[in-house]
């Protein structure tokens, strides 16, 4: 694969990034959908989909990214990549602020980061080869000098993920899932990322077939020195892949910790109860075990619960989260940060 250290030499930096300093750093990013109404397609409202997220991801490391359905996760994920547009804040991809680069220059960006999608029968087109998914980056980014060089490019990169050099010419319909989804992260690879989005990449896999694929992404990780955001439903996904983990809930980020300090102490109500939810093997800590069990429904991305937006479905709750916006970094405690007025202890 070409070299990965051509990463550091690119043009664009303005002030000099090294690989010591965090890859990514995100401050009071907020996307947010209008919702718009009648035959003036006024907008009436906003879904606050990503709302005020912190977030710094190291260098090589694999920052895990989980909380329920709706709560943000793809639209911060897409948003780092500017695949949609945020709202407002900052997104410092090696010391550049993402957000503020006109098209050329986030398009020379983009080679640095690419995306892996949860469904690899929705996200690969049906009517291309292999080798049309697979090399299209290359020719949108021009990274391939002759059709030559481009069809070695692309029997590497199949090798690279476990799959024959020779399936460049079949159509996804002839794979199985945990095939098609390395024909994914082959595609991913093409542009010789530093910085990956794993957005829900295992989920739809069986569990014999998600391990395979984990165990891929680490190979990967190692060889091309890669970094991971790695997006997941569930706590019990990403415990195994993930250096450190972020909870999301309702657009905002409420806890993000080592993951053994995640599972071993969660500071945040709403991370016991997602712990909580993991059923023990064994079943004499299984039965001695308190449960958290979360009262209500998610409250709607539209209009969140003033203060504190977990407050509503909080055991702990006060009259103080209804008030105050507790910061990321209420409970501080190294590199475990919560916000949260009244922890788990
Ligand atoms: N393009 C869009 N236009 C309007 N609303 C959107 C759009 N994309 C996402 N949303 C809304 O933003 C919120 C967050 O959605 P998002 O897909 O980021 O959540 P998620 O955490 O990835 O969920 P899941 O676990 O189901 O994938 C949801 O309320 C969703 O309906
Ligand atoms: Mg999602």
């Amino acid at each position: 694969m070409a070299a990965v250290a051509e990463v550091a030499t690119k043009p664009l930096l303005k002030k000099a990034w090294t690989a010591a300093d965090p890859i990514l750093e995100v401050r009071g990013l907020k996307t947010w959908f209008p919702i718009t109404s009648g035959i003036l397609q006024r907008t009436i409202a906003h879904v606050h989909a990503v709302d005020g997220v912190d977030l710094t991801i190291k260098q090589g490391e694999t920052l895990g990214l989980v909380g329920e359905s709706g709560c943000g996760k793809s639209t911060l994920g897409r948003s780092i990549l500017r695949l949609v547009e945020p709202t407002e804040g900052e997104i410092i991809f090696k010391g550049e602020n993402l957000l503020q680069l006109g098209r050329g220059q986030l398009r020379a960006r983009r080679r640095d980061m690419a995306m892996i999608f949860q469904d690899p029968f929705a996200s690969l087109d049906p009517r291309q080869t292999v080798g049309e998914i697979v090399g299209e980056p290359l020719d949108i980014h021009g990274l391939a000098e002759n059709k030559k060089l481009r069809q070695e490019r692309i029997q590497e990169l199949l090798r690279v993920v476990g799959l024959n050099p020779s399936f460049g010419n079949r159509y996804p319909h002839e794979f199985s899932g945990g095939q098609r989804q390395r024909i994914g992260i082959a595609r991913a690879l093409a542009v010789d990322p530093s910085f990956i989005v794993c957005d829900e990449a295992i989920s739809a896999l069986d569990v014999s077939i998600q391990a395979q694929i984990i165990n891929l992404l680490e190979r990967l990780q190692d060889q091309f020195n890669l970094t991971y955001l790695f997006i997941a439903h569930d706590l019990s996904v990403v415990k195994h892949i993930s250096d450190r983990i972020a909870v999301m809930y309702l657009g905002k980020v409420v806890e993000v910790a080592g993951a053994n300090e995640l599972y071993r102490k969660p500071k945040h109500p709403y991370t016991g109860s997602l712990l909580s939810a993991i059923p023990i093997p064994d079943p004499r800590i299984e039965r001695g075990r308190e449960r958290i069990i979360l009262r209500g429904d998610v409250p709607s991305p539209v209009d969140p619960p003033s203060g504190c937006r977990f407050r509503t479905r909080c055991f702990k709750a006060q009259e103080k989260c209804a008030q105050d916006v507790p910061p990321l970094d209420t409970v501080h405690l190294g590199d475990h940060e919560a916000a949260c007025f009244f922890p788990l202890d």
